[in-house]
């Protein structure tokens, strides 16, 4: 077998096909296997979430996920890690982090497919595929090679510097596997029109509660030169399209209007800036309080236009016009579409030597571990099976 990619799922999958004693060759064209590990979880790598159930991924087909990830769990990988003996620790919302470094997960990848049936392959590229009568055919650092099955784990094309590519698109339509419209995802939002004022804001952040249509998450904001960034903005992104509004709560779990109402009668004297300072960092509340223009005490403002700035307060809408692109989306949203694909093998329902794992799927996790879960469990799925 022949695995395009060694990344994440690529090799997840070459150390189970090959402890599986199949004769397998892992390529990938960077000088490197896992850089996305390597830089991933600022150096610690979120290797997994204790909650990456199918429900924290987006797919077209949101049943899609729920075998592989079933059948391959974040404890299955948490021992996987322990009886290397890497350290790691739960840092928040069930995010697992290594206690060293990223290198160590590596590490433990390369060690699990390192064995005399399984080459590694870097600095190579793949310059012609074909297929005929049960084999495949690839040209691979100009040499030729064949194989009865091949798995396509090249990722998708988020963070192009580090060598992403759309190389997976390319290939899957060769062999009549449909695409589901990629886009970049886990990636900051940026702001124009009037919302451009915010960006005078540039690092300052807040735990906030943001809207997208149905879905929200209570997590940090932050205000960056170009819009809007951190943690919940990441997640909403993913479901976010253009001309979509996104609402944005500056006093998650208060009620807003209840909070100046109380206020008022508590401090009377206060301003809006001063209570809002109670919850918020300082500038924030002094650019909240100015573009809402309520000037004076709060006693001499009318509990009408209190309610209106506590509702403004829990859902500010902000426009976004567009996403950082590629070159700062942690994942690509969209991928191979599930629909010609074997949920339990991961294997091409009409070519069933052909198998596509990893981010190259319509399967896209939320921020926090469950991108590398997908990576993993989808690698166990193929290379159980190949
Ligand atoms: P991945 O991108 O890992 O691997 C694809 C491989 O294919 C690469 O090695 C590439 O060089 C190779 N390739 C591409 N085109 C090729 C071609 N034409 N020929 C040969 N080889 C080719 N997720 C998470 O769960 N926790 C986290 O902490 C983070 N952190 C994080 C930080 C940053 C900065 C980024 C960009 C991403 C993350 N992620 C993450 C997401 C995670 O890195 C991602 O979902 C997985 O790496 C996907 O694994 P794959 O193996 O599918 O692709």
């Amino acid at each position: 077998m022949i695995i395009l990619g060694a990344g994440a799922a690529g090799l997840m999958c070459a150390g189970r096909a090959g402890q599986r004693g199949r004769k397998t060759l892992l390529v990938d064209h960077a000088d490197a296997v896992g850089k996305k590990i390597l830089i991933s979880g600022g150096g610690r790598c979120n290797f997994t979430n204790v909650g990456a159930d199918a429900s924290r991924f987006i797919s077209k087909n949101s049943h899609f996920a729920k075998s592989a990830l079933g059948r391959y769990s974040p404890q299955d990988f948490i021992d996987l890690v322990d009886s290397h003996g890497i350290a790691w620790h739960e840092k928040t919302l069930g995010q697992l982090f290594c206690d060293g470094s990223s290198r160590q997960i590596v590490d433990m990848l390369v060690c699990e497919a390192t064995m005399p049936n399984v080459t590694i392959s870097t600095c190579v590229s793949v310059s012609e595929v074909r297929y005929h009568d049960g084999q495949f055919f690839l040209t691979i650092g100009g040499k030729p090679f064949s194989c009865s099955s091949l798995v396509i784990a090249t990722g998708g094309p988020s963070i192009p510097k580090m060598g992403a590519t759309g190389f997976a698109y390319e290939l899957a339509r060769q062999f009549g596997l449909k695409i589901i419209e990629p886009r970049p995802a886990l990636v900051p939002l940026t702001l124009g029109g009037d919302d451009v004022l915010f960006r005078e804001l540039s690092g300052v952040a807040a735990q906030t509660n943001v809207r997208c249509g149905n879905t929200e998450f209570e997590e940090a904001s932050l205000f960056t030169h170009r819009g809007l960034s951190g943690p919940a903005i990441l997640q909403i992104s993913s479901y976010w399209r253009h001309g979509d509004q996104i609402g944005i709560d500056f006093l998650p779990g208060d009620d807003a209007v209840k909070t100046l109402l109380s206020a008022k009668r508590s401090s009377p004297r206060s301003t809006i800036r001063s209570t809002l300072s109670n919850a918020l960092p300082a500038r924030l509340a002094e650019a909240l309080a100015e573009r809402l223009d309520i000037q004076g005490n709060l006693a001499d403002t009318p509990d009408g236009k209190l309610k209106e700035a506590g509702q403004k307060l829990g859902n500010w809408a902000f426009l976004p016009n567009g996403t950082e692109g590629y070159a700062k989306a942690e994942v690509t949203i969209g991928g191979i579409d599930t629909s010609g694909l074997n949920q339990r093998t991961m294997a091409a329902n009409h070519l069933p030597g052909l198998f596509a794992i990893g981010e190259a799927v319509d399967v896209t996790g939320w921020l926090g571990g469950y991108n590398f879960q997908w990576a993993w469990a989808s690698g166990v799925a193929a290379g159980d099976h190949v």
